[in-house]
C-alpha cells in the first residue's frame, strides 16, 4: 500500500537491514527512518558502508535481509528504474560528445515526455543549478563544479522523490567544496525533496544536513540533528569522528566525576567507576592556576589566525583548547602554567 507521509513524499524507512559480501558483513541491521524532504546525511569513515547502504536505498545491490521501505512500499525486487529515487556519483560520468543539454535530456528518453516538455524541463534543470546559457557546451568546456552541477541537473531533470548523493563534491578543490555546499542546501530548499547525502567529511554533515547518522563498521552508532550529535555524542567514537575532542580519563563516584583529584562533574545514576571525560577545545577556558582547580602545563601555543590553539597537558593527558583571537590577553604562555575551567555544560562523561 503506497502512502506519502510528507507533502512531496520521499520517506524511507530501513529495518533490519543487513547485508553480506561473501563472508564478510558490511551492514549490520541498520535502522533508520529519514522523512519526507529531510537533508539527511551518511557520515562515518571509509569502508563503515555508506556506499552500501545507497545502493540499497537506490536498487543496485538486493535486498537479502531486511527491508528498504519508500513511502510505505516495500523495494524488495523493484527495479533501479522503478523506484522514486536517482543517484549522483561521485564520478559524475557525464557523456563527453554530448552537450551539457543533451547530457541533462539524457534520462527523459525513458520517460513519457514530448519534446516541447523535455526541453522546458531541461531548461528549469539547468536553471536550478545555475547554468542557464550553458546548454550548447561541451563537458571538457566545463570546470570541475560546472560539471558536477550538470550532474546534478541531470538527476533532478527526472523529478526524483529522494536523491541520493555519493559523496559529490570528493573530486572538488576545499573552496568550491564549499561554494557548492551553500549551493546544494539553498538547491535542497528549493525542490524540497529528500536528499540522502553521503560524506566522510565531518565538516560537511554538520554544516549541511537536517540530521545526520554517524556510521561505524556497518552500524549506525548515533543519529540526530547537528549540534546534538556534536555536543552529545553516545560515544567517544562519535565523538572523536565529529571534530576535535579532549577525551581524559575519570573515575566517577558517589560524589561526582573526578579528574585529577577534582569533581569536575555531577554523577549521573548509573555511572560509577571508569569513564572519560570529553570537552571539545573551544569549551576549554584558560584562567590564572589556583588551589583546588585543574592545572596544566602549556606545551605549545599555535597561532592560527581567527583563534589560537593552545597544546595542553593535563596529568599524563594531552588537551588541546582553541581561544578566540578576540583582542584579550591570553593566559599561556609557552613553558609555563594555566588554571583550566571546566563548565558543567560543556563536558560529557561518556563511558570509558
Ligand atoms: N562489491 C563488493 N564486493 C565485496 N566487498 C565489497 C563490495 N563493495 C563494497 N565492499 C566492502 O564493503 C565494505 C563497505 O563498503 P562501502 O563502499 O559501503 O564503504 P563506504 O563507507 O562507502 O567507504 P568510502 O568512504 O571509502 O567510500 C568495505 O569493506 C568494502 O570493501
Ligand atoms: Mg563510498
Amino acid at each position: 500500500m503506497a502512502d506519502d507521509r510528507g507533502a512531496g513524499g520521499g520517506h524511507i524507512e530501513l529495518s533490519g537491514l543487513s547485508k553480506w559480501y561473501g563472508q564478510q558483513q558490511v551492514l549490520d541491521n541498520i535502522e533508520l527512518v529519514i522523512e519526507s524532504g529531510e537533508f539527511f546525511s551518511l557520515l562515518g569513515p571509509s569502508g563503515c558502508g555508506k556506499t552500501t547502504t545507497l545502493r540499497l536505498i537506490g536498487g543496485f545491490e538486493d535486498i537479502e535481509h531486511g527491508s528498504v521501505r519508500i513511502d510505505g512500499v516495500d523495494m524488495r525486487g523493484v527495479p533501479a528504474e522503478k523506484r522514486p529515487v536517482n543517484t549522483v556519483f561521485q564520478s559524475y560520468a557525464l557523456f563527453p560528445h554530448k552537450s551539457v543539454a543533451d547530457n541533462v535530456a539524457f534520462g527523459l528518453r525513458f520517460q513519457d515526455c514530448t519534446k516541447a516538455e523535455a526541453k522546458r524541463r531541461v531548461g528549469e534543470a539547468l536553471e536550478l543549478v545555475r547554468l542557464n546559457g550553458f546548454e550548447s557546451r561541451k563537458p571538457h568546456q566545463l570546470s570541475g563544479g560546472q560539471q558536477q552541477r550538470v550532474a546534478l541537473a541531470r538527476s533532478l531533470v527526472l523529478r526524483p522523490k529522494v536523491l541520493l548523493l555519493d559523496e559529490p563534491l570528493g573530486a572538488l578543490d576545499a573552496k568550491l567544496r564549499r561554494v557548492l555546499q551553500v549551493e546544494l542546501r539553498s538547491l535542497h530548499r528549493e525542490v524540497g525533496i529528500t536528499f540522502v547525502y553521503v560524506t566522510h567529511d565531518q565538516e560537511e554533515a554538520l554544516t549541511m544536513s537536517d540530521r545526520l547518522a554517524v556510521m561505524n563498521t556497518g552500524r549506525i552508532e548515533q543519529v540526530g540533528v547537528p549540534r546534538e550529535v556534536y555536543d552529545e555524542p553516545c560515544s567517544t567514537y562519535v565523538a572523536d569522528f565529529l571534530g576535535l575532542a579532549n577525551l581524559l580519563p575519570a573515575e566517577a563516584d558517589d560524589r561526582g566525576v573526578q579528574l585529577l583529584g577534582v569533581e569536575v562533574a555531577t554523577a549521573t545514576e548509573g555511572t560509577r567507576g571508569p569513564c572519560t571525560v570529553l570537552v571539545r577545545p573551544e569549551r576549554v577556558t584558560l584562567v590564572a592556576p589556583a588551589e583546588g582547580q585543574l592545572r596544566a602545563r602549556v606545551e605549545h601555543v599555535v597561532f592560527a589566525g581567527a583563534a589560537t590553539h593552545i597544546h595542553l597537558q593535563v596529568g599524563s593527558s594531552a588537551l588541546q583548547a582553541v581561544v578566540p583571537n578576540d583582542g584579550a590577553a591570553l593566559a599561556a604562555v609557552e613553558g609555563g602554567e594555566v588554571g583550566l575551567r571546566l563548565a558543567p555544560d560543556a563536558l560529557r562523561v561518556l563511558p570509558a
